[in-house]
């Protein structure tokens, strides 16, 4: 089975539910508290491994009870964790998010990512070169990012960026991954640019893929621009979405399948993760993907009937 691995983030997100997301000056009550894994990094790892990917996580985080809880919910989901470092006298990522039924606004606080640096990376390097994916997200130093990127490049290693959250990415950068995953709010920041969506994707072709939420996601297949829509489904938290595609994404790359089949497989896992409260608590099993496929044909059957 092909190792996936992703260098990023791992937070604990403190998540606020309100019908009504505050404007500025404005307070709100909520309905819900809960606190949960996350991290963009843990997340996709999350995903993947839910699928059925073989995947290891690096990253660090803090020498407290968070850092004690996301090292548990590593193991639970079957990711190889060894060699997640753990810093003294910081805490763990910590991700305060606003969520309302179809929107969320996150505030993130670096802490034991920033640990996650080029010489932490010189430590684990052989492990990360024996992967045959690797992915990676904007939570950790850029310096890092950019060093994973060439370190990759050089070796052969197919790398997914998700360049979120949003900033610039270099030219070079770009041209050395073999994806480039960012939302459409994401898109203009990452290539610096005031052009269209689908001026952007013609660019880079069969390279950049723009998530659109409930629009699903496109890019361009080197002669026009492919929409593939996102899965009916009933939200009740979007945290995470973006991650569970990347992750679903990787997993079906790392198993072989064209873009176009692994962003309609990706669109069922993050359609699936947005109906239960909490980034990583809606990301689905292979099985409950087969199902719903399985439920969408036979509805479209009888439709056609
Ligand atoms: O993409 C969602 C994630 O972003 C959350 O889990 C939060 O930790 C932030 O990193």
């Amino acid at each position: 089975m092909p190792k996936i691995s992703v260098v990023g983030s791992m937070n604990v997100d403190i998540a606020v539910k309100t019908d009504k997301m505050p404007i500025d000056g404005e307070t709100v009550i909520g309905n819900d508290i809960k606190i949960n894994p996350g991290g963009k990094g843990a997340n996709q790892a999350i995903a993947a491994a839910r699928l059925g990917g073989e995947v290891e996580m690096f990253g660090c985080i803090g020498r407290d009870d968070y850092g004690e809880l996301v090292r548990k919910v590593l193991k639970r989901e079957g990711i190889y964790y060894d060699n997640v470092k753990t810093v003294s006298d910081v805490s763990t990522g910590v991700a305060v998010i606003v969520v309302t039924k179809n929107d969320n606004r996150i505030i993130t606080i670096q802490g034991a990512n920033a640990f996650t640096n080029i010489e932490y990376i010189n430590t684990v390097k052989e492990k990360l070169l024996a992967s045959d994916l690797v992915l990676l997200q904007q939570e950790i130093p850029p310096e890092t990012i950019e060093y994973v990127i060439r370190l990759c490049s050089k070796a052969k290693i197919p790398v997914i960026l998700n360049p979120a959250p949003a900033i610039p990415v270099k030219q070079e950068l770009i041209d050395m991954v073999q994806y480039i995953i960012p939302n459409e709010h994401e898109a203009a920041p990452v290539f610096q640019t005031n052009e269209s969506l689908n001026d952007i994707m013609l660019r880079y072709p069969n390279k950049l893929i723009i998530t659109l939420g409930k629009n699903g996601a496109a890019f361009s297949d080197g002669e026009s621009i492919v929409n593939v829509p996102a899965i009916e489904a009933n939200p009740v938290d979007s945290t995470g979405a973006g991650d569970t595609f990347l992750g679903a994404f990787a997993k079906s790359i790392g198993d072989g399948a064209k873009i176009y089949e692994a962003i309609v497989f990706a669109q069922y896992a993050s359609g699936l993760s947005i109906e239960k409260f909490g980034a990583q608590a809606g990301m689905p099993t292979m099985r409950e993907i087969n199902e719903r496929r399985g439920l969408a044909k036979r509805e479209k059957t009888r439709n056609s009937q």
